[in-house]
């Protein structure tokens, strides 16, 4: 089956540009859950919908920043969107019941329909608008699953005829998010092949599928060409290194490898710098309130302990909430991928990860 291109492709912003409303990643909203689904055991899907009711801007693979108050605790909480921009008026995060988490354990238990939640808007650089490649190879272990997902069930809803092949990592059959989805999808679509690799068969020894961790000779049995393939990998620390090391030795190509990055250590050398010990001001522009600050600091740090709230999440350069238009004055920002270049030409920096080199003006 040969499906007519649109005119627009995943890979192109303006496809997203002409779909819902922008919601600034720094700008809190109320979201109302509509409905609650149980994934698997332990993973269930949050749909929400905005307190106006209308429908959002956002690119497949990003994520949302929610807020709440769990257990009397204030929680803040980056989570992927894993429903697609393609369905606008309904924001859905996929969680991953954790032992000990506080959020994660919150919504399993509390969050119902008709209950409010706070978010920031959308923010992330793992998209697909990154890449126009015709072939594309999305790993993917555990919860890591949720951005490849809005990226699959957006190509779908455009009818594109981009190929992809998917492979995700599970613990057991019984783990697998999305199992059925994904081959009711690809069963819709000729060129997406799906299949997913299981640690061990757990309570189903029925499982004919492979067992054990995905490696070399699997992947090159099912995905013959995977080294053409523009590559997208989201799941653990340890999941995507090994991953990485299991493309450089199958000579994939290092510039056409993407992959999420949460949990990454603070920006190399930013912890190791001897910065003199200098006194700069910052000044607010739109609360005219001004603060000093020691070179040595982070802008948030300053800012927090200086009374002034400002928007964050990571506080390690990562999931862009803390983005703000710097007016005047210099910073030195080391980032790990929560900004595009065409937003620091436009002034904006991460507060989290920025030092001032001068006295500062914010768009604050
Ligand atoms: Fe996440 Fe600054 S708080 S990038």
């Amino acid at each position: 089956m040969n499906l007519i291109e649109p005119a627009f492709d995943l890979a192109d912003p303006r496809t997203w540009d002409n779909v819902g409303k922008p919601w600034p990643s720094n700008e809190q909203r109320m979201l109302t859950c509509c409905r609650v689904i149980d994934e698997t055991h332990d993973v269930r899907t949050f749909q929400f919908r905005t307190d106006d009711g209308l429908p959002v801007r956002f690119e497949p693979g990003q994520f949302m920043t929610v807020s709440a108050s769990a257990r009397g605790r204030p929680v803040e909480r980056c989570y992927t969107i894993s429903s697609p921009p393609t369905r606008p008026y309904l924001l859905s995060i996929t969680v991953k019941r954790v032992a000990g988490g506080v959020m994660s354990n919150w919504l399993h238990e509390d969050m119902r329909p008709g209950c409010r939640l706070q978010a920031y808007g959308p923010s992330g650089t793992f998209t697909p608008t990154v890449s126009s490649a015709p072939k594309l190879l999305y790993l993917s272990a555990g919860s890591g699953v949720t951005p490849l997902m809005s990226m699959t069930r957006a190509s779908i809803d455009l009818g594109l005829d981009r190929d992809i092949a998917f492979v995700h990592s599970a613990r057991t059959p019984a783990d697998i998010v999305f199992q059925k989805e994904l081959h009711r999808l690809a069963a819709l679509s000729p060129r997406l092949r799906v299949f997913f690799v299981c640690e061990g068969t757990g309570d189903e020894p029925d499982w004919t599928g492979p067992t054990g961790r995905l490696n070399l000779r699997l992947l090159a049995e099912r995905i013959p060409d995977y080294a053409e393939r523009e590559t997208f990998t989201c799941g653990p620390a340890g999941y995507m290194s090994a991953v990485k090391k299991l493309l450089d030795e199958g000579g994939c190509d290092p510039e056409r490898y993407h992959q999420e990055r949460f949990d990454i250590a603070p920006p190399a050398g930013f912890e190791d710098d001897i910065v003199a010990q200098t006194t700069f001001t910052v000044r607010l522009a739109r609360s005219a309130r001004s603060f000093t600050m020691n070179a040595s600091e982070t802008v948030l740090a300053a800012a927090k302990r200086n009374g002034v709230a400002i928007a964050s999440s990571c506080s390690q350069g990562v999931c862009g909430t803390c983005k703000t238009k710097l007016i005047e004055g210099d910073v030195d920002m080391r980032h790990n991928g929560g900004i595009r270049d065409r937003e620091v030409q436009k002034g904006f920096r991460l507060l989290c990860c920025s030092r001032p080199s001068s006295d500062l003006l914010l768009d604050l």
